[in-house]
């Protein structure tokens, strides 16, 4: 039977760490509040030069990450036939990060796809690898998720709810056609339109002939809004759901996962789920302290830093699971 097999892990955050309290000086918040509400420390952001440019591009990261997943894979990047690339916050327009790593990495003709799913956006590009495996259409897949997330911010007292939450970074993983018993065995995939502008960025946009006017700007419509509440309700109840129909779908319950890796989004969401699926910290993978919620990021870089720290090995049952804007949701099943 073929598997999608991950084969190496990779991550890059950048070094400018911004501490709650580097935060407090500059809003109107506190250590107490954001570590209290979310369980953030800490969250590292790109710099900017003096015209406003980030040091580095959100490709440039993503490749940084997807050359420590291919070392760790022991392969060369020309053995990459596919670049699919999760992230909300492409560096241009168009075209998506993909295309930058592509060339980043001298692949020559590799295809490369982005796909634009916030924070759901890896697991649903783990799933995309595997379905593209499995169709014969590419054998070793480069999924990277990643996101510059420090220049999307409102950093001012109106937008301090969203502002402490997020950060930048990278994580990759390298997917590889095999036979073994190993591999993606499931994917649940949902979304609900309907909520799609209770955690969105409206500006720029595509339906207007100018895109983006003064007022906007003047606005802040450029900048993520959410509606907090709404999204911590729907994000806890999809959180389990979504882990229970992949469980379901490879015949296994609650009992079999060794790690459960969710999406950064907030501590409490992390605690709440594996309280209701009655799995033990121990078994539920966190590392929002030191990076806050890096979108598409944050499931890669956890299981880069998993896989360094010993938590998984060989044969271990790990679920992914996310929910974020669009809304969207869903969970994949590996046997590592
Ligand atoms: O990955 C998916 C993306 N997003 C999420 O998953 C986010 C899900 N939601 C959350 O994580 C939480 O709703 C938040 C962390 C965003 C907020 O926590 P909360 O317990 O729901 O707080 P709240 O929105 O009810 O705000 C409580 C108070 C408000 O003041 P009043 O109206 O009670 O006077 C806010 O204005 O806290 C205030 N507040 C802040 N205070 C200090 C909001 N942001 C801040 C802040 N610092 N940064």
């Amino acid at each position: 039977m073929t598997r999608s097999r991950i084969i190496g892990t990779g991550m890059y955050v950048p070094p400018f760490v911004v501490t709650n309290d580097d935060l407090s000086r500059r809003i109107d918040t506190s250590d107490e509040w954001i570590t209290e509400r979310s369980g953030i420390r800490e969250r590292r952001w790109l710099e900017t030069n003096a015209e406003g440019w980030t040091l580095q591009t959100g490709a440039e990261m993503g490749a940084q990450a997807a050359r420590e997943a291919l070392a760790a894979a022991g392969i060369e990047p020309e053995a990459v036939d596919l670049v699919l690339y999760a992230t909300l916050n492409p560096d241009l327009f168009f075209p998506g990060n993909g295309v930058f790593v592509e060339d980043l990495l001298g692949l020559q003709t590799a295809g490369a796809m982005d796909i634009r799913n916030q924070c759901t956006g890896f697991v649903y590009a783990l799933a995309a690898a595997d379905g593209f495996i499995q169709a014969g259409i590419a054998e070793t897949v480069l999924v990277i998720g990643g996101e510059i997330q420090s220049t999307a911010l409102d950093v001012s007292d109106q937008g301090r709810d969203m502002a402490v939450l997020f950060g930048d970074g990278a994580g990759a993983v390298i997917v590889q056609k095999s036979d073994s018993e190993s591999g993606i065995l499931a994917s649940a995939l949902h979304s609900q339109g309907r909520y799609a502008r209770d955690l969105y960025c409206e500006a720029p946009v595509g339906n207007r002939s100018d895109r983006i006017t003064p007022e906007m700007l003047q606005q802040k419509r450029h900048y993520p809004r959410m509606d907090g509440k709404l999204v911590f309700k729907h994000a806890t109840r999809r959180f389990c759901e979504a882990i229970n129909e992949v469980l379901a779908q490879g015949g296994m319950a609650t009992g079999d996962i060794d790690l459960l890796v969710p999406h950064q989004a907030n501590q409490r969401i992390t605690d709440a789920v594996g309280a209701r699926m009655g799995l033990s910290p121990e078994r539920v993978f966190s590392n929002i302290a030191k990076y806050g919620n890096t979108t598409a990021a944050t499931i890669p870089i956890a299981l880069a830093e998993a896989e360094r720290e010993g938590r998984l090995r060989d044969g271990d049952i790990v679920v992914t699971v996310a929910f974020g804007s669009g809304f969207t949701w869903g969970a994949n099943l590996i046997r590592w």
